[in-house]
């Protein structure tokens, strides 16, 4: 077996000797959306630093735990936090979670973050739908030798981000009366925010917005062979479009449509 694998095997074992049993859909929840993790029913949650292989995340507003239980009738293993690529985690490490959802059997992973955005028409405290992403990170958590039990050498992201899910995701917001954006999400390594050339740049590649999270994890997710349903949160617009850029105003906004975006998320899942 591969060290991934041996590595997998130990975090699994783990897992199941806390209780942890199957899973349909791994969740992971970005800056200041975690809180759907506390209404995960019979919840059994565990902190990252104890899990084995997971690396320590350092970012305030990540609660940092992995919480394992039902949420609208079906088995979620949610990351509340995650690890980002900035916090000097290799690709590996910021996606080794995702390779535990597919090893725990999950055949789905809803990830979530907060992003800026870049169409003009979009305004902070909008949800949006990631249909398609930019790796523009400078790096690929599939770089190195191929584990042929965990994917492919080269994988297809024709439909990274699940089409099916599309369309759930739009009936629920229609019927919640929540409006969704949809569109291309641009990952950068960040920490810095972008400057406002960046933007023009990012604009003309065709995203609608960016941030700092994701890429990684659905490129894994891909090669995992996992469908995937992506949702950014807006949380402010990316710079030149607004005066200046803070995360305070990425935490504000987040708290403002954390409902919105829980209430979306869960009958999503119960469809
Ligand atoms: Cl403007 N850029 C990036 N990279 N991440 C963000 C953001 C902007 N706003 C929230 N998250």
């Amino acid at each position: 077996m591969t060290k991934l694998g041996e590595m997998l095997k130990e975090t699994t074992a783990f897992l199941k000797e806390k209780g942890v049993g199957e899973v349909d859909f791994g969740l992971i929840l970005g800056s200041g959306l975690g809180e759907l993790a506390d209404e995960v029913e019979d919840a059994i949650a565990i902190p990252f630093s104890e899990v084995p292989h997971f690396a320590v995340s350092t970012v305030v507003g990540h609660a940092g735990k992995l919480v394992y239980g039902t949420l609208s009738g079906k088995k979620v293993l949610a990351m509340q936090g995650r690890f980002h690529y900035y916090e000097g985690h290799s690709m590996q490490k910021v996606t080794y979670p995702v390779r535990l959802m597919a090893a725990m059997g999950a055949h789905s992973m809803v990830v979530t973050n907060a992003a800026g955005g870049v169409n003009e028409t979009f305004t902070p405290g909008n949800l949006m739908l990631i249909t398609d992403h930019i790796n523009f990170t400078g790096d690929n958590p599939l770089i190195g030798e191929n584990d042929e039990a965990m994917g492919p050498r080269f994988p297809d992201m024709s439909h990274a981000y699940t089409p099916a899910y599309f369309e759930i995701a739009k009936k629920v917001a229609k019927e919640q009366n929540v409006p969704l954006q949809e569109g291309v999400y641009m990952g950068y390594s960040g920490p810095t925010y972008e400057t406002p050339a960046e933007i023009r740049m990012s604009r003309v590649m065709g995203a609608d917005a960016v941030g700092m999270s994701t890429v990684s994890e659905v490129i894994v997710a891909a090669h995992s062979g996992l469908k995937v349903l992506g949702i950014s949160c807006i949380t402010n617009l990316a710079a030149g479009m607004q005066s200046s850029l803070n995360h305070a105003e990425v935490v504000e906004t987040t708290e403002r449509v954390k409902a919105q975006f829980k209430e979306l998320i869960k009958a999503t899942l119960a469809e």
